[in-house]
């Protein structure tokens, strides 16, 4: 049994006042609700403040990139040691945005995947396709190609402590999410491609969904054999839409 795991992904959102509120609702809400494991990603200057507010809590906290590099002249980079040194316990590598917007190759993703292995935080390696590479048929070769990256510079081993999430960049914040039987179908193609190197490792993973994950599509989604849970943007900033979602992966635990 792999258990459910839910995180949230604030992407560039958010200010004190109102990570407050909504930090607050989640550690009053959450904890009622046992049986599976709840993250919330935020931008790097709120890291202090969702380790004030989460501490001693059942909702973890994690950023959404993380530094190849370890200490050094590296300006603006943001190390793994830095965000272990405030008990950040996820890191999200290799987002399709960071992939478009910020030109991250598949092998400074397997970097920063490493980064965080060493620093022992659980990195979400993030893969997906474009909705054009879907129709030529390209899905599980651009998918396989983006996992084959982290594999040779880390090995199979290193996903005992990561997530993967496979997040198809057509369905992000497009309010288009793919069927259920669609992302089953990869989450299915994933489990096994790793499963051929380390059937334990395979059967551990959890590989989530993302996008356009509601509370109304969560459970369906859920319900999948392969599907052990979701990375939420647009939702997550809501309090209630996120708990819901948190709810409805408890119920397909
Ligand atoms: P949305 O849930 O807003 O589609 O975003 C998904 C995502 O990119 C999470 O990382």
């Amino acid at each position: 049994m792999r258990g459910k795991l839910v995180v949230g992904n604030w992407k560039s959102n958010g200010n004190l006042a109102a990570n407050a509120v909504l930090l607050d609702k989640l550690r009053a809400v959450l904890p009622a609700i046992s049986g599976v494991d709840v993250a919330v990603c935020v931008p790097f200057p709120y890291i202090a403040q969702a380790q004030q507010v989460l501490s001693g809590s059942t909702v973890a906290w994690g950023a959404q990139d993380v530094s190849q590099f370890a200490a050094g002249a590296y300006t603006a980079a943001v190390t793994a040691d830095m965000l272990t040194d405030f008990a950040t316990k996820y890191a999200i590598v290799g987002h399709s945005e960071r992939r478009a917007l910020f030109a991250e190759s598949d092998s400074v993703v397997a970097a920063k995947f490493a980064a965080s292995n060493a620093a022992g935080l659980v990195p979400i390696l993030c893969v997906g396709e474009s909705l054009q590479e879907r129709e030529s048929g390209l899905a599980e070769t651009v998918i396989g190609r983006q996992i084959d990256a982290v594999l040779s510079v880390c090995g199979v081993a290193s996903l005992a402590n990561a997530v993967v999430a496979y997040e198809p960049v057509w369905a992000i914040g497009t309010g288009k999410t793919a069927s259920p039987e669609q992302a089953q179908a990869v989450h299915a193609f994933i489990r096994s491609k790793i499963g051929k190197l380390d059937a334990v490792v395979a059967a551990g993973l959890k590989i989530l969904y993302g996008g356009s994950v509601k509370a109304s599509n969560a459970g369906e989604l859920f319900s999948q054999p392969d599907i052990d849970g979701g990375l939420i943007g647009g939702a997550s900033l809501l309090a209630d839409d996120f708990v819901a979602i948190c709810r409805a992966a408890i119920l397909r635990g």
